[in-house]
């Protein structure tokens, strides 16, 4: 595996690739979830890069950017086992130059819901991925469904700007008592662990209601309200479509439910797809 720190490197790393090249994007951190979509990627393509980079852009004023966990030593050791042929490690300097051209999110998908609450958060985002996609040139690249309106903003963007990467949407995966894994699950104290877990029964209770026949957005968000009181406090509980419209009824094969709440110093995201 190619260790690569500067666009320079990558670029000598991949010369000479024939065939298709996939790619994860990831802030580091590896877990679990990073790991279903880096075997995912491994199996579908010839050449496999993986992206270390806490992007400072999608963070806001106050969040938790400068103790976002780093582990470089883990993160590169799981790569090699993985089989990734690149690792690309760039610094912030190497991908970002001043007073730069910037793409934005769009007004409504952009700033509902997760945008709401962290405006700008998906510029930066969709900033960082456009950059990382064209100069890994890759064909195919990886995202977890449980960052739901990331992967749409995403896909969003590889069509409107006509990329030549496919978008390739993984499942959400979660722990053996249904915390659906993430970074910022480090954060998590034992108590705090057991208390982020309304997260997904809030979730199985919806679609249980949803199995049975209860069809109706309203009553659907009033009973995850409930089981959500374990945490401080919830952000918000939508459900909608997959274009993130707001639905009065879930339509199957057509819903995302999502939630985000906090759980003492820690935000956490988690949806279901119906
Ligand atoms: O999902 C993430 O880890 C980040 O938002 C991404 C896609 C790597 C962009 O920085």
């Amino acid at each position: 595996m190619v260790i690569a720190r500067s666009i320079e490197a990558l670029l000598e790393a991949k010369k000479g690739y024939g065939g298709e090249i996939g790619f994860v994007p990831t802030m580091g951190a590896l877990h679990g979830g990073h790991l279903a979509l880096i075997q995912t990627a491994r199996s579908q393509n010839d050449h496999l890069v993986v992206s270390v980079f806490v992007n400072p852009t999608q963070f806001l004023e106050g969040e938790d950017l400068d103790c976002y966990p780093r582990r470089e030593e883990a993160d590169s050791k799981i790569c090699e086992l993985a089989g990734v042929d690149i690792l690309f490690m760039p610094t912030t300097d190497q991908m970002y130059e001043k007073d730069e051209l910037t793409i934005g999110a769009p007004l409504r998908g952009g700033y509902i819901l997760d945008g709401a609450k962290r405006p700008g958060h998906f510029d930066g985002m969709l900033q960082i991925v456009m950059k990382l996609l064209n100069v890994t040139t890759a064909s195919r690249a990886y995202f977890g469904k449980k960052d739901a309106q990331q992967l749409f903003l995403i896909s969003q963007m590889a069509r409107t700007y006509f990329l030549p990467c496919q978008i390739i949407p993984c499942e959400i995966v979660r722990d053996n008592l249904g915390l659906a894994l993430s970074s910022r699950n480090a954060y998590l104290s034992v108590d705090e662990k057991r208390r982020a877990l309304s997260l997904s029964r809030s979730l199985k209770r919806a679609t249980r209601m949803v199995m049975s026949g209860n069809l109706n957005a309203k009553e659907i968000t009033e009973e995850m309200r409930d089981v959500l009181a374990d945490t401080d406090k919830i952000e918000y509980i939508a459900i909608v479509d997959r274009n993130f419209k707001s639905i009065g009824e879930v339509k199957i094969a057509d819903t995302i439910i999502l939630v985000a709440a906090w759980v003492g110093q820690t935000r956490l995201i988690d949806n279901i797809w119906i």
